[in-house]
């Protein structure tokens, strides 16, 4: 979950809570001429290398037959396509086509949002791969019908969160993964010769067919997913109760918590020595309760509220006052824990956490998102990481580690932790160290393993030269979750370095992937620079060389400039994990010399 993140000082309580207004998020695809020359970019704003994707068009297909004439066009052009969602949740460059700036194509699937069908005697459902998942849970609830799983977040769309790999928490069944639970798919993918007139196919993809388990899971690169079949379970209810808990030893049990416990997941705050788990369960439809899941993080926030969090939160960096952060965030994580998290008993009023468990239908708990569906009010309220106003910037570290050693991970996090009690607060502010449990995958860019996935959200400066408080630490802490545990990235999210080394850790899995898309898109118009680096193909590299790389995770640092040495920032190995190599400040350089030698 990326903004998780409550945007409320205790003064601010009050102002929220007469608010009901929003403002949707701004389109991530703007034109200077009707559809024609546009940038795109992400729900954020910013891709992690904050390059400027521009584009020559942008295609708006609202039917199957729509698409295979954009898709057909721009193959005939051997233009380069990618296919771009309503709001473009994922932070990596995964929406900018491939080829020369400027000349490729963005196909959106905003208009491409309709249920197309349902199986009642199979709970099958088949929609359109633009729809939202709000809309999409709210249409199989119509029906009766349930999402077995699902991220947390609504505002993504169905064809996006399946390309890369978005999951809830679960390590029952299948696991918590969405992909897990397609049946079936249509793909519109370029065809290099006509075929009944089009330089385009549709290719359909049943239950059984072996090209399924790479179009699950795709990264955008085999084509424009048009239609997908979901497998859903008669509606019914979860039970969720937060608790709080000291985290001495929780390690230890996390492997049980995780099997013991359905949709089960924890936020370690790992300054604050607390744990939060959610014991979340499913329970009978029959059972008592109206609760709705509106996470406080994910409601349309006052956005002054905000942008004065934000302001405090640069102002503690820019002076250095790491426990004035920890007492901040500690007080935000308290009114959330206050709060219920935002989870409201009964549907209704603004301020309707009355106490645990909060039951409610699983649609109506497996995810939230309200600053997404509120009026328009001029940026009166909004999306806590909205770009249009000074809010919320952050970087986002998501490595899913094996149960096998996540208690081995935790452990070396507390030593650095131990040692530095205070390096971790700036993470505290977006739930810590937030755990979630997926399932080993037959899809073959989903998991190799078992795995707990860890966000961990920290502040990005709006200036990339910037450095950032204990940059050290969660540098060490990024590098060992990649390489001493050789975690695999979410692929929606994380700076560059995730993704470095991914192919050798995907194997075999990886070969296949590959040949399916050679096969679906021979001369790669759905490929990118991007892709093709995360792929390891073509000689692309996921690093980027440079001044300050390492500051936003676009290198890992070699050299003292790969780091601010102007601003006492020095490249230097890891604490507890000492390959790593880190930015670290450094009073005087001098006494620091005799200890380490590069
Ligand atoms: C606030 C927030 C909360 C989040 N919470 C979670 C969470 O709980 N769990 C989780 O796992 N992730 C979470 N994420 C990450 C998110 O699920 C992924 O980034 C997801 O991919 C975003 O989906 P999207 O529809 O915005 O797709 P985009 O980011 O726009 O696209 C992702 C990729 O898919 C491709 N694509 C999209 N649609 C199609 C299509 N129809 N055919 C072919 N290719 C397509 C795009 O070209 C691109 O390459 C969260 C993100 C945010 C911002
Ligand atoms: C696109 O817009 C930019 C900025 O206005 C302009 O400089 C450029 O010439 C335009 N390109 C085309 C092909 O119209
Ligand atoms: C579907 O897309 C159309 C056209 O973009 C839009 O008007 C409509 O509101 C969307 N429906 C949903 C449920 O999002
Ligand atoms: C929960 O789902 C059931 C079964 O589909 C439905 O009858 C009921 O109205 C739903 N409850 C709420 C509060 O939406
Ligand atoms: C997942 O792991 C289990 C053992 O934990 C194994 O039996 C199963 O075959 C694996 N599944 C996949 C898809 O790799
Ligand atoms: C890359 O991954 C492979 C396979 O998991 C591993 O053997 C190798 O040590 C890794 N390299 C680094 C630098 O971590």
């Amino acid at each position: 979950m990326a903004a998780t993140h409550i945007a409320l000082f205790a003064s601010g309580l009050a102002v929220l809570l007469l608010l009901v207004q929003g403002s949707p998020p701004a389109p991530v695809v703007q034109c200077r001429s009707g559809n024609t020359n546009c940038t795109v970019t992400n729900g954020y704003g910013a891709f992690p290398d904050r390059s400027t994707c521009r584009v020559a068009a942008v295609a708006y297909p609202s039917t199957e037959q729509e698409l295979l004439l954009a898709v057909s066009d721009a193959t005939e052009k051997q233009q380069h396509m990618k296919a771009v969602t309503m709001y473009s949740h994922s932070i990596p460059k995964l929406s900018c086509p491939g080829g020369s700036s400027g000349q490729g194509l963005v196909i959106s699937t905003q208009s491409l949002n309709r249920s197309v069908s349902v199986d009642m005697a199979t709970s099958r459902m088949t929609f359109e791969a633009g729809i939202t998942l709000r809309a999409l849970l709210d249409a199989a609830a119509a029906r009766g019908l349930a999402l077995p799983h699902s991220p947390y977040w609504q505002g993504m769309t169905l064809g996006g969160l399946l390309s890369t790999g978005s999951h809830g928490s679960s390590a029952f069944g299948k696991g918590s993964a969405v992909h897990e639970y397609v049946v079936g798919m249509r793909l519109v993918v370029p065809s290099p010769v006509p075929v009944n007139g089009y330089y385009a196919n549709i290719v359909n993809l049943g239950e059984d067919d072996p090209d399924l388990l790479a179009a699950k899971v795709s990264l955008g690169v085999l084509g424009v997913i048009s239609q997908v079949t979901l497998q859903l379970e008669p509606m019914f209810k979860r039970s969720i109760t937060n608790r709080v808990v000291s985290d001495v030893g929780f390690e230890q049990t996390i492997s049980s918590y995780a099997f013991t416990t359905y949709y089960g997941d924890i936020s370690w705050y790992p300054s604050q020595g607390r744990v939060v788990y959610r014991d979340d369960v499913k329970v009978p439809i029959t059972t008592k309760g109206k609760g709705v899941n509106d996470y406080l993080g994910f409601r349309a926030q006052p956005t002054l509220v905000v942008a004065s969090l934000r302001a405090s939160e640069e102002l503690l960096e820019a002076t250095g006052n790491v426990e004035g952060k920890c007492v901040l965030f500690r007080l935000q994580v308290d009114i959330l824990i206050a709060t219920g998290m935002g989870l409201k008993n009964n549907d209704g009023g603004l301020l309707d956490f009355t106490g645990y468990p909060v039951i409610g239908n699983q649609s109506d708990m497996q995810s939230a998102g309200s600053c997404l569906r509120s009026a328009e009010d001029n940026l009166l309220t909004a999306c806590g990481w909205d770009p249009r106003f000074a809010g919320l910037f952050y970087h986002q570290t998501t490595i899913s580690i094996p149960f096998t050693t996540i208690a081995d991970f935790i452990a070396d996090v507390k030593k650095l932790r131990d040692a530095h009690p205070d390096a971790l607060c700036s993470t505290e502010l977006y739930l810590g160290f937030f755990m979630r449990f997926v399932r080993n995958s037959t899809a073959y860019l989903g998991k190799t393993d078992d795995v707990v996935d860890i966000d961990i959200t920290y502040y990005r400066s709006k200036d990339p030269k910037r450095p950032r408080l204990y940059e050290d630490v969660l540098e060490e802490i990024e590098q060992m979750a990649l390489f001493k545990y050789n975690g695999l990235p979410h692929w929606g999210k994380n700076r560059n370095v995730g993704f470095l080394n991914v192919t050798n850790k995907l194997g075999a899995k990886l070969d296949k992937f590959v040949s399916v898309m050679q096969k679906y898109d021979a001369n790669g118009l759905f490929s990118s620079d991007w892709t093709d680096a995360v792929l390891g193909l073509r000689g692309k590299e996921v690093v980027v060389q440079g001044d300050g790389c390492a500051l936003e995770g676009l290198c890992i640092c070699s050299t003292d400039d790969d780091c601010a040495p102007k601003q006492g920032y020095y490249c230097r190995p890891g604490e507890v994990y000492e390959q790593a190599r880190v930015c670290r400040k450094i009073k005087s350089v001098e006494a620091d010399g005799l200890a380490w030698s590069a």
